[in-house]
């Protein structure tokens, strides 16, 4: 028997007991006479001791043993006279009569504690050794939860877990896939799934009603700290449901993780509208954790003679409560960040209100008091705070200004890592357009219903149509998406006319989708979830790669296993390469 007991179980009321505990060593500390140490295991850390006037020889080998050797002991636990507020078992310590050398270990290439001083490439290449540390494992742990609320929660509302193929043909979900070549079908490929979407809804037309499924997707995208090229959803879809049921359903299964996961009510989750979201915060995926929403001022900005202002599309005021504290060099630095290329802003205009209630702003040339003073009444400013002001095309301006926003809320510590709000964002565009080519591209993916109401735009005018569409922000970051689905053979058709497929395209890449279309298919809707996603904000970090046991670094590779490689000439030649 290895153990009796694990590394983070002891107690003062386990003390006079003989135990045997196995782990790793985490720390040794020589005192000539006395060692200790400090063993490690998932649960927690023990302190061991050995003292050489009871027994030289095992404090000797004690004395020898290296960074993570990995050791059994058995001993008897007691009080210890120094105690250690900051771990659980800082009351005891094990003294120790027998230690067997389990395996030794070479030197770590860095120090597997809760602070390391390894660098991000180190710890992927040696990840098997950085899962060791507490706050990495604590992720992995966190995720393990989370998957098992969410299975949890949707057996109990009777969903099934279908399994999907991995080996599939390519679905257009608006990124490349990644391919697989076919050695028993020469010059063919495989694409692997960007997500289950038209096998889920198969199933609808097989009457399985409710499915769901924690899959991982591909996805053969360029890298950001929220994206990795193979990710994980808890992929959803449901028979016989509107847009308010599939969005009900989800909001228990959010608010569950949350209540399991974090012990926190995250609370109703708002609804906006697609064009409200863009209106009061320039973001489809809006930060709700702070205000300082948008203000069209273009009705008392312009006219005024201040040629920026006059030929803009837009005029748009944010306002920062107490922001007139902050220093020239500050708004220099503001003034930076948004002219920064990644922003393109042209300049940054601001309005002190000052505590005597004048104004001062950065265009006085062109406005007076009156002016300044209806700038502010529009966007709710009191004595003491700061408006931001750009200026320029609409979409242009609210993306800019986005940025500008979460800057400051950044800067203002308005973005709390304790705190979570969501919001659903719902009428989405059905289509965007593509500025080069003209052509029109689906903005969620094709399966994706129309609002029925606006289906004879679909002929006059594609891009005011709204769709069918949801996506669930929390914190500012997109964690979900999902839509009413087209089940209309028709209707699906053309919408692939729309996306200029020719009929023979839609029919070679679909057919067997609209096929079943033509077999009974119920009005059906669903929504996926990105696991990773969803971890990493409960787990309070940036990247998903936190959250993820065995993640790719940003160039896609594996630097643990070194993936991808090349392949030698006959396995080439083999597939047809
Ligand atoms: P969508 O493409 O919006 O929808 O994806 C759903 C959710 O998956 C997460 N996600 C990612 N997470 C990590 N790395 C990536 N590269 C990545 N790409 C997406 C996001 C996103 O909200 N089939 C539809 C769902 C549906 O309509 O039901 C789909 O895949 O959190």
């Amino acid at each position: 028997m290895y153990r009796t007991h694990t590394s983070g179980e002891l107690r003062i009321s386990h003390v006079g007991q003989e135990v045997s505990l196995s782990g790793w060593v985490q720390h040794r500390r020589d005192f000539g006479g006395m060692t200790f140490i400090d063993l490690r295991d998932r649960y927690g850390i023990t302190q061991l001791s050995f003292n050489e006037e009871l027994n030289a020889d095992l404090n000797e080998k004690a004395r020898k043993l290296g960074r993570e050797f990995v050791i059994q002991v058995k001993g008897e636990v007691i009080e210890r006279s120094n105690k250690n507020e900051n771990i659980p078992t800082g009351d005891i310590e094990i003294k120790v009569n027998e230690l067997n050398i389990l395996n030794a270990s070479k030197v770590p290439p860095f120090t597997i504690e809760e602070e390391t001083d390894g660098g991000e490439e180190l710890r992927l290449k040696y990840r098997y050794l950085d899962l060791r540390r507490k706050p990495v494992q604590e992720k992995i742990v966190l995720r393990h939860l989370l998957n098992k609320t969410v299975r949890n929660y949707l057996d109990a509302q009777g969903f099934i877990d279908v399994e999907t193929p991995y080996l599939i043909k390519s679905t257009p979900e608006g990124a490349r896939d990644f391919v697989v070549p076919s050695r028993l079908n020469d010059g063919e490929f495989y694409a692997l799934p960007q997500s289950p979407q038209t096998f889920k809804q198969l199933l609808m037309v097989s009457g399985l009603d409710k499915y769901y499924q924690i899959v991982k997707c591909f996805r053969d995208e360029d890298f950001r700290a929220d994206r990795q090229p193979e990710f994980t959803q808890i992929d959803c879809e449901m028979s016989f449901v509107e847009r308010k049921d599939v969005l009900n359903t989800f909001e228990g299964l959010i608010r569950k993780v949350f209540m399991e996961v974090k012990g926190i009510d995250l609370g109703e989750i708002p609804v906006l509208s697609y064009d409200e979201a863009m209106r009061r915060f320039g973001s489809d995926k809006p930060d709700m954790r702070f205000g300082m929403e948008f203000n069209d001022i273009s009705d008392v900005a312009q006219g005024k003679g201040f040629g920026v202002f006059d030929s803009a599309e837009s005029v748009i005021a944010i306002n920062v409560s107490g922001g007139n504290s902050f220093t020239r060099k500050e708004l220099d630095g503001f003034t930076d960040y948004v002219k920064r290329p990644q922003i393109g802003a042209k300049g940054l205009i601001y309005c002190r209100i000052n505590e005597d209630g004048t104004f001062k702003s950065s265009v006085d040339k062109f406005f007076n008091q009156d002016d300044l003073k209806q700038w502010a009444t529009q966007s709710h400013a009191q004595p003491g705070d700061i408006l931001f002001v750009l200026s320029g095309d609409t979409a242009a301006v609210r993306k800019q200004m986005n940025e500008l926003r979460l800057h400051l809320g950044n800067l203002l510590g308005l973005r709390k890592r304790d705190e979570f709000r969501g919001v659903w964002v719902v009428d989405f565009p059905l289509l965007e357009q593509d500025e080069e080519s003209g052509r029109w591209h689906a903005m969620h993916h094709p399966f994706t219903s129309p609002v029925l109401s606006d289906r004879e735009l679909m002929k006059t005018d594609p891009g005011a149509v709204k769709a069918n569409a949801y996506d669930l922000a929390i914190n500012g970051m997109e964690v979900g998406g999902g839509s009413i689905r087209i089940h209309d053979r028709e209707l699906q058709q053309e919408m692939f006319d729309l996306l200029g497929f020719t009929a023979e395209e839609a029919q070679a890449q679909f057919g067997f989708l609209m096929n079943a279309f033509e077999y009974g298919a119920p009005p059906h809707g669903g929504i996926a979830f990105g696991l990773d996603r969803l971890a990493a904000i409960l787990a309070g970090t940036e990247s998903i790669r936190d959250v993820i046991a065995f993640p790719k670094n940003n160039m896609g590779r594996d630097l643990m296993i070194d993936a991808p490689s090349p392949l030698n000439e006959e396995q080439k030649k083999e597939l047809g390469l």
